[in-house]
């Protein structure tokens, strides 16, 4: 299995910069609710592989983005990423008990905890992305990062995915409808690590942008195409979480429409797209293209 270059590093990197943003939520000279505070440092501090920070990371290597923008990007991103697992879990939608190797965060606290920890990460997003430190990124372009982040967590982006998920649990769609819904529940924030790095770039050309975000978004429903295919073929080990999950719920998912031989094939499809796309870019996408190797191998 290919190894990413200095995962461990930027893992601790983003978990570090994390620790401190709920630490300073815990400091604030206000009334404070530990079982929430406690709720929210589960759901976002404890487990969990880190690869959209990872990608945004990468790609502001390649691009030559600072370090600060990078965090901040990275952090907004990883808390709408955690607060979007917590209301997955959730009795309500996939009614999942076990999550990164530990009792989901509604079985450790309670269904209210939970919901609220999910509310709190998210708006901690967005306070991370308008207010911590970005060299070279203007106000005009923190305004349009804020955006960015805005339309890949709402109706158009992670949460009308969920609610395609749902409605589309127990029925047959077509692999058209599968596809809208995956490149809105799971591909549209791996696309934003992508293009919101890409944003603070002063001089990219519309050309660039449009091979990353090619790149962005095959590599982001191969994400999730990868991630119905591990349901099925890693164990509750491995995966951290329920294994055969989407079977027992009837959901409409890649190998489900396509068999696991037909949907791994359509990975290796949106991976071969994805590396093309690098290949027009003019830069070493060589981390990027690791990336894509790794995500469509993953087991967990
Ligand atoms: C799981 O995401 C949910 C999806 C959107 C596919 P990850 O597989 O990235 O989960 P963690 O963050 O590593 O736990
Ligand atoms: C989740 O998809 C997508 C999100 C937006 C959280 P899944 O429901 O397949 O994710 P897991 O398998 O529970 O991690
Ligand atoms: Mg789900
Ligand atoms: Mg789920
Ligand atoms: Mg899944």
């Amino acid at each position: 299995m290919l190894k990413l270059h200095n995962l461990a590093e930027h893992q601790q990197r983003i978990n570090h910069f994390l620790a401190e943003q709920v630490s300073t939520l815990a400091n604030k000279n206000i009334i404070h609710d530990e079982k929430l505070l406690a709720a929210m440092n589960y759901g976002l501090l404890i487990g969990g592989k880190r690869m959209r920070p990872y990608l945004v990371y990468i790609t502001g290597e390649t691009l030559g983005i600072a370090e600060n923008t990078l965090d901040t990007i990275a952090g907004a991103l990883e808390c709408i990423h955690a607060y979007s697992l917590l209301h997955d879990d959730l009795p309500a939608m996939d009614d999942d008990d076990l999550r990164r190797g530990n009792p989901t965060c509604h079985i450790e606290y309670d269904e209210a905890t939970a919901i609220l920890a999910g509310d709190s990460l998210q708006t901690l997003a967005f306070d991370i992305l308008a207010n911590h430190p970005m060299d070279n990124v203007s106000a005009n372009i923190r305004i349009k990062l804020i955006q960015q982040l805005a339309n890949a967590s709402g109706y158009q982006g992670m949460c009308g995915g969920q609610a395609l998920d749902l409605s589309a649990t127990n029925k047959d769609i077509t692999l058209d409808q599968l596809e809208a819904l995956h490149q809105q529940k799971t591909g549209a924030l791996l696309k934003a690590c992508v293009l919101m790095v890409a944003q603070c770039h002063e001089k990219i050309t519309p050309l660039d942008i449009k091979n990353l975000t090619i790149f962005a978004q095959h590599v982001g429903l191969a994400y999730q195409v990868r991630d119905d295919i591990i349901d099925i073929t890693s164990s509750e080990k491995e995966l951290g979480k329920p294994a055969g999950s989407d079977l027992a719920a009837n959901k409409s998912t890649y190998p489900a429409l396509l068999g696991l031989q037909g949907a791994q094939q359509k990975a290796e499809q949106l991976y071969q797209q994805a590396l093309q796309a690098l290949g027009n870019l003019p830069y070493n996408t060589q981390k990027l293209a690791d990336f894509a190797t790794f995500i469509i191998n993953r087991k967990n």
